[in-house]
């Protein structure tokens, strides 16, 4: 059987080596929104290891979007240096650089995780005139623990249209090739997809088109102003805690690919509650491919999956079946960032090391020729099991 995590794939006119993406994942390392030493090594690891597609965390367009003070910003031109150098080591080593557009909406102005999640009052790094005040479809808080958002105008919805325009076109400049909108996880665009934050009366509010309306309106600027020849994709949360549906997510979906997305990434949950990886939301192996595999059967578009991924054979397995197109893969990767290699190793590729460097190319190749005496030759497994 032939592998088809192994096989790449083409979108648009990007040629993605393999079906391995990994996962957008704040690294809470940003200062004042710039880009650090560690965002390159930890990307480029990421990269090295052999994923065919590296993206890059949820970068915010307008700094009201922020989550934390530690979040990765696009709002100007200062940030180019630092992004361009995170995109250009991604495709030094083979694989494709893209990157999540996000705003936090209602959910920003906190603490990182290690410090509590807190709400916070103000941004150690904005320059004078820059704001970071929190903001929604309606008056309504996340929950108890944060802050009570101020109701976006019409004239607000429009300006930030514009940044998310700008932020594409600084996206373009720093030479990401992939692009993806957050519209999960109870941020901004899920904020007014979902009657629980959103109870406008307007056009934006009310029945699931025009609720809806929004995040269309994002995607039709964004696809305006990102080339042709470049996918898109959306990440959306699929089902939620507050009743939106995967028929919901399907119908939303059609509208999306009518406006050229090109993949939709299939998350969930975040509009109530805490963090969507958090104790308080057990998840099990796999939990959100259903999610993939419906979306593309319902709206026929490629899907992406997500979630608790963790081994070579379940990631063949959802491709072979036709859950998914693409398999997004977060924590394990942080586990190990060598997993696309490793993953080429349990599945018997052939030249499983083909896809990293030549230093591990060479010597990892010699070293699995070695007599390894019945014991397996990659890491998970020491004893053959019987
Ligand atoms: C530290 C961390 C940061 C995350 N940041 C983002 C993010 O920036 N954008 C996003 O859409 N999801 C984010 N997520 C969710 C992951 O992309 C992924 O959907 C989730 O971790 C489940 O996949 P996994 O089980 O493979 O980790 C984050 C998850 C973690 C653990």
């Amino acid at each position: 059987m032939k592998s088809l995590l192994f096989t790449p794939m083409d979108l648009r006119s990007v040629r993605i080596r393999n079906r391995i993406v990994v996962a957008p994942m704040l690294t809470y390392a940003a200062q004042n929104g710039y880009v650090q030493d560690m965002h390159t090594v930890h990307y480029g690891k990421l990269a090295y290891g052999g994923a065919g597609l590296v993206m890059v965390e949820s970068t915010k367009g307008d700094p009201c979007g922020a989550s934390t003070p530690a979040d990765l910003g696009i709002w100007k031109d200062e940030f180019l240096p630092g992004l361009t150098r995170i995109a250009s080591t991604i495709k030094s080593y083979g694989a494709v650089a893209g990157i999540q557009l996000g705003h936090s909406g209602r959910k920003a102005r906190r603490s990182i995780p290690w410090e509590g999640r807190a709400p916070l009052a103000s941004h150690p790094g904005l320059d004078h005139g820059e704001e970071w005040e929190l903001v929604a479809p309606s008056e309504i808080a996340h929950s108890n623990s944060f802050s009570t958002p101020r109701a976006l105008s019409v004239s607000d919805i429009e300006r930030l249209l514009d940044g998310y325009q700008a932020a594409v076109e600084r996206v373009m400049k720093a030479g990401f090739d992939v692009l993806e909108i957050h519209a999960a996880h109870g941020y901004l665009i899920h904020q007014f997809l979902s009657p629980n934050a959103n109870q406008r009366t307007d056009q934006y509010g009310g029945t699931p088109e025009k609720r809806m309306r929004f995040g269309l309106e994002v995607i039709e600027r964004v696809r305006q102003h990102w080339p042709e020849e470049k996918p898109l994709f959306i990440r959306i949360s699929a089902i939620d805690e507050a009743g939106w549906t995967v028929e919901e997510s399907a119908a939303f979906a059609k509208e999306l690919k009518k406006r050229g997305v090109d993949v939709v990434d299939c998350s969930s949950g975040g509009i109530t509650g805490g963090s969507i990886v958090s104790s308080e939301r057990p998840a099990q192996y796999g939990y959100q491919v259903p999610l993939a595999e419906q979306v593309r059967k319902l709206a026929d578009i490629k899907t992406m999956a997500v979630g608790l991924i963790i081994h070579a054979d379940q990631a063949e397995e959802i491709l072979q079946t036709g859950k998914a197109d693409l398999i997004a893969i977060g924590r394990e990767m942080l586990n190990n960032p060598n997993w696309p290699m490793d993953a080429a190793s349990k599945l018997g590729i052939e030249n499983p090391f083909s896809m990293v460097p030549p230093l591990y190319q060479f010597f990892l190749g010699k070293r699995a020729e070695a007599d390894f005496g019945g014991h397996s030759s990659t890491w998970q497994v020491g004893i053959d099991a019987e």
